[in-house]
């Protein structure tokens, strides 16, 4: 960990499974699952947080289809625009632009783990990848699968509205490649997330995270205070910031890890 982010903000994560995390028994992962809630400040439930996803969505069902088209080269457009995202996102998109592009993704199975609006998975399955797309909004998924119909990948993009901690939609070992952005701090306080996500990714499958990184206490600190000055509501889902000890935990069931500032 020792040339992970010094003041890092956001990390782009590549971890590989070793092959054998499926034999990791449940109640090793509830413990950990208590761990981390008890370093919560607040508790949300997982209705609270697809209602507030929902309603956060809901003005993109009025996106044109055109509007939803999304290929390689709108994505790159968008992230050379510097009057679009803020700079750090699109540092940090345009590096897991390259590393998903470093990736093979014609022809394997891909997860878009909390997917939001389907952006990155409807791409990856306009390289040609059979793509997943899972998030606890019904508004999301829907909004992902006219994205999929409007970039022509219809056929090669399933939609679930399922809480990431119950994947019984997917078989053990069902995907090559899990990709989840800004989505796994949501899912780890729910119990049994983890668990779920590491039985559907296949052994010797990657996992690859764009999270912001809380290594830095000073950072967190000032990031919750803007959550509160901003009056951002507990069901946005944001009380966990990724950091070592979450990190740590997601290490144990990988063969190898990576992390690029
Ligand atoms: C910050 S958004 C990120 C969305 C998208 N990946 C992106 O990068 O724009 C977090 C997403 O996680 C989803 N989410 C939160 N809890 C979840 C759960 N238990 N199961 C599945 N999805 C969940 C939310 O609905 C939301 O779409």
């Amino acid at each position: 960990m020792a040339n992970l982010l010094p003041g890092g903000i956001r990390a782009r994560l590549v971890l590989k499974t070793c092959g054998h995390h499926q034999n990791f028994g449940q109640l090793y992962f509830q413990m950990e699952y208590s761990d981390i809630a008890a370093g919560m400040t607040s508790r949300i439930t997982v209705d609270q947080e697809r209602n507030f996803y929902d309603s956060a969505y809901a003005a993109h069902l009025h996106t044109p289809d055109h509007a939803l088209i999304i290929n390689r080269h709108s994505l790159q457009k968008e992230l050379s625009d510097p009057g679009g995202l803020f700079y750090e996102r699109r540092l940090l998109y345009g590096a897991v632009l390259r590393q998903l592009l470093s990736e093979q993704l014609a022809g394997r199975a891909i997860l878009d783990y909390g997917c939001g609006l389907g952006e990155w998975g409807v791409w990856m399955a306009t390289e040609g990848a059979a793509v997943a797309l899972v998030d606890l909004s019904p508004v999301a998924i829907e909004i992902g699968l006219r994205r999929a119909a409007a970039s022509g990948v219809a056929n090669r993009v399933r939609g679930f509205a399922v809480d990431a901690a119950n994947l019984n939609c997917f078989q053990d070992a069902e995907f090559d490649l899990i990709y989840a952005s800004a989505a796994l701090h949501h899912t780890l306080k729910y119990s049994n997330a983890l668990a779920e996500l590491l039985r559907v990714l296949r052994p010797g499958g990657k996992l690859i995270l764009a999270e912001t990184y809380g290594n830095n206490t000073a950072l967190n600190w000032l990031r919750r205070l803007n959550w509160r000055l901003r009056k951002q509501a507990n069901e946005a889902g944001e009380e966990i910031i990724l950091s070592v000890r979450e990190l740590d935990l997601l290490r144990r069931h990988f063969g190898s890890y990576r992390s690029h500032p």
